[in-house]
């Protein structure tokens, strides 16, 4: 069977508990100079139609230092752009690569595509999931204070794709997540009623974030959002994770973002520069964990 990653759902917390260990034993390697090619001869797809930094050069960088390749494909110059049909794309693309990776809008794109794929599918960002990022954030506790499970992780700011991919994760690495959003801006309520004996919302932040094991933000408007980049600051205006928010947490507390921030926005420079940020291990982490990935869907 086609193994596709489209949310952390796909996996079992097992796999996924072994997946974390094997992207810190790669990250080792790599750290050592040690060769690794288990995907040589091996082609990534990787379709593009919003922005990326980290999520394409991670991708880039770990095909090429796995002995494969990728090709970058933006729907401006692919017959994408051009309303070939998305079943049509997957059944031509899957022809030729072994593995297509997808940044999209709707989630139904990363579906539709992979029912008609020969070849697995990764989800690296849709309006309603963001996966690969969450092996990276959990990769990235792991390696800070050890197991996650039974520790309480809140999210402040939107329910948007970063926050549905940690509810998600709750369920699978078994953690309690407190949700603190402005009214009118919380995850979708089926998702969120899926886990209600790890998942809660707590609209006051200040509550919300007492005793925290780990502290975790996105921007305020995400990509697909920027007209309503002026109203989202005044409804978020009050959820911003300060220093003093911090305070509110464990002593041991961590913080994470996704990133790209928006400095004074959702963070203020205190936190994001400060002695509890692990966001620059979590942004390397992409690489790391998304070889696990990688070699779970070909290897
Ligand atoms: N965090 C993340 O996915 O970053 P990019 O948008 O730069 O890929
Ligand atoms: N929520 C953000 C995440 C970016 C990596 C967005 O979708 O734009």
């Amino acid at each position: 069977m086609t193994r596709h990653f489209l949310t952390l759902n796909d996996l079992s917390p097992d796999e996924l508990g072994y997946l974390i260990q094997r992207a810190i034993e790669l990250k080792t390697m790599l750290r050592n100079g040690q060769y690794h090619e288990p995907l040589k001869g091996k082609t990534l797809g990787m379709i593009f139609e919003k922005s990326s930094t980290r999520t394409r050069v991670s991708f880039e960088v770990a095909m090429t230092q796995f002995g494969g390749a990728s090709i970058f494909l933006s729907p401006r110059d692919t017959q994408l752009g051009r309303g070939e049909p998305i079943e049509d794309s997957a059944r031509v693309l899957s022809r030729m690569v072994d593995a297509v990776m997808i940044r999209t809008f709707e989630h139904a794109t990363v579906e539709t595509f992979a029912a008609h794929s020969a070849v697995p599918v990764i989800n690296a960002l849709t309006d309603e999931f963001h996966p690969c990022q969450l092996l990276a954030d959990m990769q990235t506790y792991v390696e800070h204070r050890g197991s996650i499970q039974g520790k309480k992780v809140v999210w402040v700011g939107d329910g948007n794709n970063m926050c549905a991919s940690y509810i998600n994760a709750a369920n699978q690495f078994d953690f309690e997540l407190v949700i603190s959003c402005p009214p009118g801006f919380e995850p979708d309520a089926t998702l969120l009623g899926r886990h209600p004996e790890r998942v809660s919302l707590q609209p006051d932040v200040n509550d919300a974030v007492r005793d925290a094991h780990l502290v975790v933000t996105d921007v305020w408007a995400s990509m697909g959002q920027e007209n309503e980049q002026e109203s989202r600051l005044n409804a978020f205006a009050g959820y911003q994770v300060t220093p003093e928010l911090m305070d509110r947490a464990d002593p041991e507390a961590l913080f994470m973002h996704c990133l790209p921030a928006h400095r004074g926005e959702e963070v203020t420079d205190g936190v994001i520069d400060g002695p509890q940020s692990v966001v620059w291990d979590e942004a390397e982490n992409r690489l790391h964990a998304q070889k696990g990935i990688l070699v779970w869907c070909l290897a």
